[in-house]
């Protein structure tokens, strides 16, 4: 089967791997020509994923009949609507039901109105004076976002990038000025985790949980990137996230997809749910709607299931489930020095790719192009799977000893004492409970 995929990350990497190793013929679309996609690639289209003409005009060159969306700018753009109205069945969600990412105003309004389990206080203003005086009557910390899609970056915590809520309302008041909005969410306190599923629509097929790591530096210190690394358990869960609070948060997925199927606007293809685990149970922070990044390299290597037949599934309503492997995984990506805020660009990187395979790590591509080139976003992704998370660990790091070039990366990603810490986290927050084994 003839597959487009749209995107040249990390993550597209790992689908288009996936979608290969299930015996499709794949044809990639992006904006600049990733090494890993190229060798997999049968044809390659130069384009910004977001310019929704150029892609529709390559997939009608490349004659494929379906296709798989990763990043989210480009449903954003209505790419799905597009293609599909052109005869091409979309794994990616319609503009409308993408709103679920692109606009946090309407994802909040949406979970009031349908009572979705997982909710927190919330309110949109546009005028200043309101937005001040419900943080006062709050009387906690607060979180503030920009309405529409900026790429991480621009949501900031009171705690962390804000000192207080003086502070919060001189961004809010910024933002107001630039966007004509705001969203304002109370702080929830506890510890973040992504539970990503698949969907056609109505039935939801869940993945196993994974851990990021959004701060640039060692000991979540930093600025918020698109991710450092990631971790996942064998048994799909993470040792301070037990069965039940699995559950509730598998049950906020379902209510959504519920949700926006009686509202009129079904939701097909990948949803990503970002929680806040507090003492109480697990909280919505914010829905993705496409895999994570660097997330999908964490379950897509572990997918036994063929991802084709999960693919056609998804767009003839009829996905029936997904099986993967029991491993323990860890990601790391590598990224340019001074990244996210100052990145270098422009020189060169050498890896050992043989070397590498001999480590038994995996290697998914992203910012860098067909010359090795630094492009100035996350580079290179190192993937260890193993029985459990220390010995996946210790592979990723074995691995990463041999890219060479001006490259930082987290080492503290999936090691045991970081994960410790979350562990000791919760239980100061009060939640009483027995660490699962990872
Ligand atoms: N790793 C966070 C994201 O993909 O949005």
């Amino acid at each position: 089967m003839r597959f487009l995929l749209v995107g040249g990350g990390g993550r597209e990497h790992a689908i288009g791997e996936a979608l290969v190793r299930g015996g499709a013929e794949l044809y990639v679309v992006s904006k600049h020509r990733n090494p890993g996609l190229l060798r997999l690639a049968r044809g390659y289209g130069l384009a910004k994923e977001t310019d929704v003409g150029k892609v529709l005009d390559y997939a009608e060159k490349f004659g494929v009949e379906l296709a798989f969306i990763g990043p989210e700018a480009p449903l954003e753009r209505g790419i799905v609507d597009v293609l599909e109205e052109n005869g091409i069945p979309v794994v990616g969600p319609s503009r409308e039901a993408a709103k679920l990412e692109t606009d946090k105003a309407f994802a909040r309004a949406f979970m009031e109105r349908n009572e979705i389990p997982g909710r927190k206080a919330f309110r949109v203003f546009s005028d200043v004076t309101e937005m001040r005086s419900w943080i006062d009557d709050l009387g906690k910390p607060v979180v503030v976002k920009p309405i529409g899609l900026t790429g991480g970056k621009g949501v900031k915590v009171v705690g962390y990038q804000l000192r207080d809520n003086d502070e919060a309302k001189a961004y809010a008041e910024e933002l107001i000025r630039k966007d004509g909005r705001v969203l304002i969410e109370e702080r929830t306190d506890g510890v973040e985790f992504t539970l990503q599923v698949f969907t056609d629509g109505k039935k939801v097929v869940p993945m196993p949980l994974v851990q990021d790591y959004p701060h640039a530096y060692e000991d979540d210190k930093g600025p918020i990137t698109g991710g450092m690394g990631s971790y996942s358990c064998a048994n799909g869960l993470l040792p301070f996230v037990s069965r039940e609070d699995h559950e509730k948060a598998l049950e906020t997925l379902k209510a959504t997809i519920e949700a926006m199927r009686k509202e009129g606007t079904p939701y097909r293809g990948i949803l990503y749910g970002q929680f806040m685990l507090s003492k109480d149970g697990p909280v919505l922070i914010e829905y993705n709607a496409r895999f994570g990044d660097p997330e999908a390299m964490n379950v897509l290597p572990l997918l036994r299931t063929s991802l084709i037949e999960i693919a056609e599934g998804i767009v003839d309503g009829n996905l029936r489930g997904a099986e993967f492997e029991k491993k323990a995984t860890v990601v790391k990506y590598l990224a340019p020095r001074g990244y996210p805020t100052n990145p270098v660009k422009g020189v060169k990187v050498e890896v050992d790719e043989e070397a590498i395979a001999e480590t038994g790590a995996k290697l998914y591509y992203s910012s860098i192009d067909e010359n090795f080139t630094l492009l100035g976003s996350r580079v290179i992704a190192v993937v260890g799977i193993a029985e459990i998370l220390e010995e996946a660990e210790r592979r990723t790091q074995s691995a990463i000893g041999h890219v060479k070039g001006e490259l930082f990366y987290r080492r503290d990603v999936g090691t045991g004492e970081s994960v410790e810490k979350r562990i000791r986290l919760m239980k100061e927050l009060g939640k009483d409970f027995e660490p699962n084994p990872c």
